[in-house]
């Protein structure tokens, strides 16, 4: 297998021109994987762009790829998907030859999908990067639906068969896919207990009630979001690009020199910007993972500090322009596009900011799921900013201009839909407001009254590295409210209590009844606190689900 770092720097000389396909791409899997997409396209489009598009890049990531692995384990289609893309008598029959020849609109753009065969033309005619788009037709668009899986659901295979045309010649179906590995195949292996939200990217979450019982998150529970398969790269020859574009320079660190500046270990609390998004989901339906409660972890994380790796090349706020600090991730897209985002240069050079380049997770090397061998932690700031499997920084101007940056991890007022969003008019999140959630019991639960009261145990935590100071906690849907007995927390102090605080309470609760809603919020060392219900933030993305946290449960005596 090529190293995930070489294979990067293969593939990379080829990315530049694939740029507006990607835009495209990034509109179409984060339509399914985390929900988002541009404004400025009605959504089936941005679909089928992302789809289409896909076509080029897959074949370059695949060269690198190809195993005697079968086919048939990424056609597997689940039932409730079998129906499309399935052969249907009556329509004419069609070669991949055939469908190769139409790769342009004047000839038509065709693609395959399984037993189908797809006229896409009409689309592509009214879709203002159309000439773009066309580097992927005239094939078939599994490759890429076996790297997104998640893509292959019935909203999208619906769309898709509204431009059938015809049947695929029975001896080419699957063929494009005949020896192709799974992209996913060599991904690490997961604690049994982790609770999956997707396999393919993998995501998942920490079982609810285990996250209240440590205050450090042990490595192999840690939730896991994943945009893209798991790079595999080799700590020894593993090395880290580091450009200033404002002050024309640029070097590769190896692990050994990440190393040779003064460990820094901080507590930190890593929070997906979705964490309890299926709670907003309730309100109305939202795009993006149904992520419960525990889309979040503390840990302590060591490794250099950024400003200490960055002061050595020159960076200072005094001598730059920059405004932001890019990341590059070594997982990249099937157009060799890797994931990114940035934060902002002050953050990263204010040595009381503890943004950390870490080489360890709780004394350990960093999992691969987490970012082995360097992911940089940013601490308070959202999950999105602490990029895994750190290959690239930028010092610039400039934010990053990946997708995570620009068209997701961005908040927006309640009325904003699919078709009016303007994502350029949102900053990008980075500090996280303070939330709370009961972790026991859980939503459902019977829950045994002792002398008149019950117990509950939960996390609450805030970004920007404010301190929680209270946690409110209601036994009668939140008229009444009493503070947590117990409040745990490391020793750090705001502003820099980078790190969550656990709670539990006993709690009384009122004669005679068989059923009630146990709600809790927080206070964090600002006195902010959070939202009182899902319907005044609700937002399309489902970010930042802080309102309180309500567990409806039945009562036993
Ligand atoms: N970095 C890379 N390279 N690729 C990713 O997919 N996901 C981001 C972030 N860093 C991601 C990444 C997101 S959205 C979150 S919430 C956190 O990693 C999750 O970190 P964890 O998987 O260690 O919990």
């Amino acid at each position: 297998m090529i190293p995930s770092i070489l294979l990067r720097s293969l593939v990379h000389s080829k990315s530049c021109r694939s740029s507006a396909v990607v835009t495209r791409l990034q509109h179409s899997w984060n339509y399914e994987d985390n929900g988002s997409q541009g404004s400025r396209y009605p959504r089936h489009h941005a679909i089928l762009a992302g789809v289409v598009g896909a076509g080029a890049g897959i074949a370059l990531w695949l060269k690198y790829h190809l195993t005697a692995e079968a086919a048939s384990s990424l056609l597997v289609a689940d039932k409730e998907v079998a129906e499309y893309g399935a052969y249907k008598d009556g329509m004419p029959e069609y070669t991949l030859e055939d469908v190769a020849k139409h790769d342009t609109v004047d000839k038509r753009v065709w693609v395959a999908y399984r037993h189908g065969v797809y006229d896409i033309t009409d689309f592509i005619n009214e879709h203002p990067g159309g000439d773009k788009i066309l580097m992927g037709a005239g094939g078939s668009v599994e490759p890429f639906w076996a790297l997104y899986a998640v893509h292959k659901n019935p909203h999208v295979l619906k769309i898709f068969e509204n431009y059938r045309i015809g049947n695929l010649a029975a001896q080419d179906v699957g063929a494009m896919v005949k020896d192709m590995s799974d992209p996913y195949g060599n991904e690490p292996r997961r604690h049994v207990t982790l609770k999956p939200a997707s396999q393919k990217p993998f995501n998942a979450e920490t079982p609810l009630a285990f996250l209240a019982e440590n205050l450090i998150t042990p490595n192999e529970l840690f939730y896991v979001r994943n945009h893209l398969p798991v790079p595999e790269v080799d700590a020894k020859t593993y090395e880290l690009e580091i450009v200033d574009e404002t002050l024309d320079k640029e070097k590769m660190i190896k692990l050994s020199d990440i190393k040779k500046y003064p460990k820094h270990t901080i507590t930190a609390t890593i929070q997906c910007a979705g964490n309890r998004r299926s709670e907003m989901m309730k309100v109305k339906p939202v795009k993006g993972l149904s992520w419960g409660q525990a889309a979040i972890g503390n840990a302590t994380w060591s490794g250099a500090r950024l400003c200490d790796v960055l002061k050595d090349m020159g960076v200072t706020l005094e001598n730059t322009t920059a405004l932001h600090v890019q990341f590059e991730g070594l997982d990249t897209d099937p157009a060799s596009m890797p994931y990114g985002s940035s934060i902002q240069i002050e953050k990263a050079l204010d040595p009381q900011g503890d943004v950390i380049l870490a080489y360890e997770m709780n004394g350990e090397p960093i999992p691969r799921d987490h970012g082995f061998p360097v992911r940089v932690v940013v601490p308070g700031v959202v999950g999105a900013r602490n990029v895994k499997w750190l290959g690239k920084i930028v010092i610039s101007e400039k934010e990053s201009d990946a997708h995570w940056q620009q068209n997701d991890y961005k908040g927006f007022a309640p009325n904003i839909d699919w078709d009016t969003v303007d994502f350029t008019k949102s900053p990008a999140i980075q500090e996280l407001p303070v939330i709370s959630a009961i972790c026991v019991p859980e939503e459902g639960e019977t829950l045994k009254v002792v002398d008149g009261k019950v117990s509950l145990k939960g996390y609450a935590w805030s970004g920007g590295g404010r301190k929680i100071i209270r946690v409110d906690v209601s036994t009668d849907g939140g008229k009444s409210w009493q503070e947590s007995d117990t409040l745990v927390s490391d020793t750090a102090r705001h502003p820099r209590a980078w790190g969550w605080s656990l709670w539990e309470a006993e709690v009384p609760v009122s004669e005679g009844i068989s059923e009630t809603r146990l709600c809790v919020k927080a206070v964090d060392s600002q006195y902010n606190t959070q939202p009182e219900n899902f319907e005044n933030i609700w937002n399309l993305r489902g970010v930042i689900n802080n309102a309180y946290h309500r567990v409806n449960v039945k009562l036993t005596r």
